[in-house]
């Protein structure tokens, strides 16, 4: 089979799927040539930068499984994953159910190849439902009679955001969004969140990425600062270390620890809605 047999009708394989540039950092095999072309651009881009694109995606896969298996072994057996990407190793329903039998997850995405994806491999799990939606209208997604039908949403559940909210450029959007999740979690909710972090890039280094992923199905990025970041936690308890470098997030981790902020790459955090 060649690589134009396996594209998916609908889908245009000359655009960069960030979902399939993401795949490709992680060393899997669904993506095509121009998004592999675009993904090297970024790797490039990092290794001028001391950065390591394909090390820091794999920290952030490692990072969202340390989270999910915090907050299962807390008793959260319900997870809406927002911007999931395609399925790859230990994604969240394995990581929830093998921590939390009986875990319930909603995987939501805007790009319908990861859909595709997603609903061949779940289709025998009743426990998982993948589902279209976009993180730029969380509403949307949460008043979904499907998202009610698969979840009991009197209950606690956890939001994750894991390397998606950089794809919304607009700095006022996404903190808008995620004031609006933050109002949406219940009492005892959990955010899960990581961010591609500004670190001390110069302008060119920052232009040469937004210039890749600008002509990618996102059609923008944007890495932000530390302040930036930690604001998505306004209001909710800290879990862990506080916010810190993507590698450095363990349950158990000091918020005193000596972080290496500039080499990360990505940010990321654990909140719990407080009472
Ligand atoms: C870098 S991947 C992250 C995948 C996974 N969360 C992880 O961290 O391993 C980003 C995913 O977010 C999706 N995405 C980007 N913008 C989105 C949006 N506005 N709404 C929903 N999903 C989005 C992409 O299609 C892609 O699958």
């Amino acid at each position: 089979m060649t690589e134009a047999d396996r594209v998916p009708a609908g889908i245009n394989p000359n655009v960069p799927s960030v979902a399939r540039m993401y795949d490709y950092y992680l060393g899997g095999r669904d993506n095509f040539a121009a998004d592999r072309e675009a993904a090297e651009k970024m790797i490039e881009i990092g290794r001028k930068m001391g950065n390591e694109a394909r090390q820091i995606a794999l920290a952030n896969r490692g990072f969202l499984g340390r989270a999910v298996r915090m907050l299962a072994e807390a008793g959260v057996r319900q997870f809406i994953d927002i911007g999931a990407g395609l399925p790859t190793q230990d994604n969240v329903h394995q990581v929830a159910q093998r921590h939390g039998p009986g875990s319930r997850v909603v995987y939501v995405d805007n790009d319908p190849i990861v859909l595709t994806h997603a609903r061949a491999l779940l289709a025998r799990d009743p426990d998982v439902l993948a589902m279209e939606g976009d993180l730029k209208d969380p509403d949307a997604i949460l008043d979904d009679p499907r998202v009610a039908e698969h979840l009991d949403l009197s209950q606690p559940y956890a939001i994750l955001l894991v390397a998606v909210l950089h794809f919304i450029p607009d700095n006022g959007e996404a903190a808008h969004v995620v004031a609006r999740i933050r109002e949406r979690l219940r009492p005892g909710g959990y955010l899960v969140l990581s961010h591609l972090y500004a670190g001390n890039a110069t302008v060119d280094e920052t232009i040469a990425g937004q210039s890749v992923y600008k002509s990618t199905t996102s059609g923008g990025l944007a890495s932000r600062g530390y302040d930036e970041i930690a604001a998505y936690f306004d209001g909710l308890h800290p879990l862990g270390p506080g916010v810190v470098p993507v590698s450095d997030w363990t349950p158990d981790a000091s918020p005193d620890g000596s972080y290496d902020f500039v080499k990360s790459g990505i940010l990321a955090g654990v909140g719990r809605i407080r009472g």
